[in-house]
């Protein structure tokens, strides 16, 4: 069946050049294969390397050695070595991606933060602002807060205001870290619901998910992380 990413011996260790070049490795030859219309859950123990996972293939950070191959426009393409300008090509119409925590931006409405995927695509305003709304009603964000910056907000309203940022396009991938973290078990629901419509639509998913129960129903395969055998390597 056709894939959408290729994780192909993936190397990384991070360097914390403050602390005597401390070498921290995370990922030795990983390979993992997402098939189109396949929901993925990465599980493993706290700091084994899951979110790092996700910012590599979001191209947040560098990759030692390996390949991350992605699908994009008909094209295969590596993200290891894309330029910046091909990544933000690759973020605007094929991979989407929502962080655990929104990363706010001062003095810009809640609302245009929603809308912001759909105007880098050339969707208008007066298209973009209804189905904002429709997400942010169904995310339980109340009115008053829609042209406010979410700086001031709560854990989890920033979360929902991104989860709304998150889906308000369609991608063929998604990327999930922790989507329900921080919310009540009524908001987890909607998001859950938000997920599945998606994959119903046929994006396919890497996702994290704490919640075992959240995991079992969004997820059709577990790929576990194994912890690296770290000793001596502190150098
Ligand atoms: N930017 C960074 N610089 C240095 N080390 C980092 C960086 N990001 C992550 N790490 C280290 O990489 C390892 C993996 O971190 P990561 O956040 O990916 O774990 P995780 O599996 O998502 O854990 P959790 O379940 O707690 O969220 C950790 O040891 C962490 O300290
Ligand atoms: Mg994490």
């Amino acid at each position: 069946m056709k894939w959408m990413i290729d994780v192909d011996n993936l190397n990384k260790n991070f360097f914390l050049h403050t602390q005597g070049e401390a070498k921290i490795p995370v990922f030795r030859d990983f390979r993992l294969k997402l098939k189109h219309d396949e929901s993925v859950a990465l599980v493993g123990p706290s700091g084994v390397g899951k979110s790092t996972l996700l910012r590599l293939l979001y191209g947040n950070y560098k990759i030692g050695s390996g390949k991350i191959l992605v699908r994009h426009n008909g094209d295969v393409l590596n993200m290891a070595g894309a330029d910046p300008h091909m990544i933000l090509h690759i973020r605007k119409w094929t991979m989407g991606y929502v962080s655990q925590f929104l990363r706010v931006i001062p003095r810009v409405p809640a609302i245009q933060v929603v809308m912001e995927p759909l105007k880098v695509r050339g969707v208008s305003e007066k298209e973009a602002r209804p189905r904002a709304e429709v997400l942010l009603t169904r995310l339980r964000i109340p009115k008053r807060l829609w042209s406010l910056s979410p700086t001031t907000f709560s854990g989890g309203e920033q979360q929902r205001i991104n989860i709304a940022r998150g889906f308000i396009a369609t991608y063929p991938v998604m990327l999930l870290d922790e989507p329900t973290a921080s919310l009540d078990p009524v908001n987890s629901r909607t998001v859950v619901e938000i997920i599945k419509e998606a994959l119903s639509q046929g994006t396919s998913v890497i996702g994290i998910f704490h919640d075992e129960d959240i995991r079992n129903s969004l997820a059709s395969r577990r790929v576990e992380i194994q912890p690296i055998n770290n000793h001596n390597c502190s150098k």
